[in-house]
């Protein structure tokens, strides 16, 4: 079997590809990645002289290049991770998020097409379905709920989705969508909510929380995630959705007050700055498909998983100093300097 995973250089495409080679030890699994700001090859050492193991650096909007990969290699299944994935980045400036999220994902559909492959899985998002109020806790998504991106990046995420299913009607493309709430884990890039709230805690610099922080996020362990695309590459129905999720909505507010407890920091590093625009209230995702069909259930309690995740950042520091002391400060600068 011989899997290309794109964005594996980042952070869940890079915790897949840890979990896929420690799996199935007869598996060739092939990194295609582009390096932008959020992929780190360092992210890949361990794996990097493992015979079952090949990083290729590219673009998923290079076509040409795309179809070398599959000439080489034939693979089987291709699990797409590479995408612009920051929000805030989105709203900056779209234009990225266009290219790589919706005619990335065409690239590489087409020369599944071209090439033929068993299965095609698109790792989405449910952002895509928008949000929800603080005060109707008994809703949550399903993957029948309409689409109703608040977003660029969001938007992106959703027009790749229908790209996806229309590939699967008009072509006959084995194509199947992930759609899984906000990860947290190991790797993960310094400028997303919970990386970014431990590496200020530990350099004692100001926490930064968007209006009043009491928007709602459904927090999953990285790990498990991955073993559900796991389960959904090998046991899922083509042409179906599967949302994702640990039913674990946490308030941002309380995330970082819980960061400060465990890093033993006063709260009041802790600074309102101006909103998000268009800031999304609510995520919570109905897991119930994945669970009834694949049997696929989160094994991680947020409590374990935020206690091993900041383990992890202080074990590591190198890792994360090494992207903020570089271009990481300009994008700092420009994101919070003045909000
Ligand atoms: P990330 O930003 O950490 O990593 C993205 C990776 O994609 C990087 O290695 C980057 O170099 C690569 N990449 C970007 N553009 C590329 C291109 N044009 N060609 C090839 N490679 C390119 O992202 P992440 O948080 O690991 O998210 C991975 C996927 O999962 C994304 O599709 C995202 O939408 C989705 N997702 C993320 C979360 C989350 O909480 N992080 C939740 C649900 C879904
Ligand atoms: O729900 C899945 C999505 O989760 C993924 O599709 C995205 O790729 C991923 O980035 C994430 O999106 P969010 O916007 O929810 O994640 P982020 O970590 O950027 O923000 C989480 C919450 O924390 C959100 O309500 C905004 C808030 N926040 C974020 C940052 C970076 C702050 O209050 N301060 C911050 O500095």
């Amino acid at each position: 079997m011989t899997i290309i995973v794109t964005g594996g250089a980042g952070f869940i495409g890079s915790n897949f590809i840890f979990h896929m080679l420690a799996k199935y030890p007869d598996y060739r699994i092939i990194c295609l990645d582009k390096l932008t700001y959020a992929g780190n090859l360092s992210t890949l050492a361990d794996v990097m002289d493992n015979p079952d193991f090949r990083f290729v650096k590219a673009d998923i909007c290079d076509r040409e290049a795309v179809e070398q990969l599959f000439a080489e290699e034939h693979p089987d299944i291709v699990v797409n991770f590479a995408a612009e994935s920051h929000v805030d980045r989105s709203i900056e400036d779209p234009g990225i998020f266009l290219q790589t999220n919706i005619m990335g994902t065409a690239v590489l559909m087409d020369a599944c097409r071209k090439f033929g492959i068993t299965r095609y899985h698109q790792v989405s998002t449910d952002e895509v379905y928008g949000d929800l109020p603080l005060d109707r806790a008994e809703l949550s998504f399903t993957e029948t709920s309409p689409l109703r991106p608040s977003s660029p990046y969001s938007s992106s995420k959703a027009s790749a989705d229908l790209l996806a299913l229309s590939y699967k009607r008009t072509y006959g493309l084995p194509v199947t969508i992930s759609r899984c709430g906000n990860n947290y884990g190991p790797y993960q890039f310094p400028e997303k909510l919970i990386p970014l709230m431990i590496s200020n805690a530990l350099q004692d610099k100001p926490l930064p929380i968007y209006g009043s922080g009491e928007n709602v996020r459904d927090w999953i362990y990285v790990d498990d995630h991955c073993k559900a695309i796991d389960m959904i590459i090998h046991k899922g129905k083509v042409g179906e959705i599967y949302n994702v999720g640990a039913s674990c909505e946490m308030r941002n507010i309380d995330i970082v007050k819980l960061i400060c407890k465990e890093l033993g920091k006063q709260e009041s590093l802790i600074t309102h700055v101006t909103d998000r625009k268009g800031h999304d209230m609510r995520y919570a995702v109905d897991p119930t498909k994945i669970h009834n069909e694949l049997g696929w259930l989160p094994e991680t309690k947020f409590a374990d998983g935020i206690k091993k995740t900041i383990k992890w950042y202080l074990e590591n520091r190198k890792w994360w100093e090494d992207i903020i002391s570089g271009e990481y400060q300009n994008y700092y600068e420009k994101m919070y300097g003045n909000r």
